[in-house]
C-alpha cells in the first residue's frame, strides 16, 4: 500500500502497519474502531489477501465490523470466540502508565469489553495522543438515554468531590439530534481538563446509576505502538 499522506495520518497509518506484526495465522483479533484502528484493519485485509493470513476478527463497532466484511477478514461477535488473542485499537491519549482516554468515535463501551476479553491489548496512536496527565480529551461516559439530564446533574455533582479541573458534561450531538452509539445509549461528554486520580474518577463514575461505562481504560492496554509523522514508529 502506498499512499500521500498528511504527517498525522502518516503516523496513525505506521502505527497500524507495525501493529500488524503482533498478528498471527489462527489468532482471534478484537479489531479498535476509529480512523486509525481503520488503517489497521486494511492492512490486516491486505495480509488476508495477499498472505492467506487465517483470522477471525471481533469489531468493536458496526463501522468497522463493515469495513473488516468489505476487506474479507472472517468477522465473528465476542460471544461466537468467547475469548481473544490480541486487541489492537486507537487512543485519545495515553499516559505513560498505558492509561487510556477512549471513545472519541462513541464506540468505548464495546471497545472496553472487547479489549478486557483479549489475553493482550495494543494501542495503536500518533505521537500527538500521548499527554503527562489524562484529561485535556474530553471523557466520554455511556449513559442511558432514560433520565439521562438527571444524570448529568448527578455526574457533575459528584466531580465537585473529585481531582480533576473542569466538571462540565455536555451530551453529544449528531446533527440536531443526540448522538447514539451502537448500543442504543448516549454520550456525555465530560471537560475535565485534567484527571489526577484515573482509577478512582473510573471507580467512581461507574457507581452513578444511568452510567453505563465510562472511556477510561486502566490497567487494560499492555504495549502501545506511536507513529510518527517522518514515518518513524516507537513500541513501548
Ligand atoms: C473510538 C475510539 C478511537 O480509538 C479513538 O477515538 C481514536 O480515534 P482516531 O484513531 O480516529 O484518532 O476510542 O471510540
Amino acid at each position: 500500500m502506498t499512499f500521500d499522506l498528511s504527517p498525522i495520518d502518516r503516523a496513525k497509518f505506521v502505527a497500524a502497519r507495525r501493529s500488524c506484526n503482533f498478528v498471527e495465522n489462527g489468532m482471534r483479533i478484537g479489531l479498535g474502531s476509529g480512523s486509525t484502528a481503520a488503517w489497521m484493519v486494511r492492512c490486516l485485509g491486505e495480509r488476508v489477501r495477499t498472505e492467506g493470513l487465517d483470522i477471525i476478527g471481533v469489531p468493536t463497532s458496526s463501522r468497522t465490523a463493515d469495513l473488516a466484511r468489505q476487506l474479507g477478514i472472517r468477522v465473528a461477535s465476542l460471544d461466537e470466540v468467547k475469548w481473544l488473542d490480541i486487541t489492537i485499537d486507537g487512543a485519545d491519549e495515553f499516559d505513560e502508565n498505558l492509561n487510556l482516554i477512549k471513545g472519541g468515535g462513541g464506540a468505548s463501551l464495546q471497545e472496553k469489553i472487547v479489549a478486557t476479553a483479549s489475553d493482550r491489548m495494543v494501542v495503536i496512536a500518533d505521537v500527538a495522543k500521548e499527554v503527562k496527565a489524562l484529561g485535556a480529551f474530553p471523557l466520554p461516559l455511556e449513559t442511558v438515554p432514560f433520565g439521562w439530564q438527571t444524570t448529568k446533574a448527578l455526574v457533575e455533582e459528584t466531580l465537585v468531590n473529585m481531582d480533576v479541573l473542569g466538571r462540565e458534561a455536555t451530551l453529544r450531538m449528531n446533527d440536531d439530534v443526540p448522538f447514539v452509539t451502537d448500543e442504543g445509549n448516549y454520550i456525555l461528554d465530560l471537560h475535565l481538563k485534567r484527571i489526577g486520580n484515573p482509577r478512582q474518577l473510573s471507580l467512581v463514575l461507574n457507581q452513578i446509576p444511568g452510567i453505563v461505562e465510562n472511556g477510561l481504560f486502566i490497567d487494560i492496554c499492555d504495549a502501545v505502538v506511536i507513529g510518527h509523522g517522518d514515518g518513524t514508529v516507537e513500541v513501548r
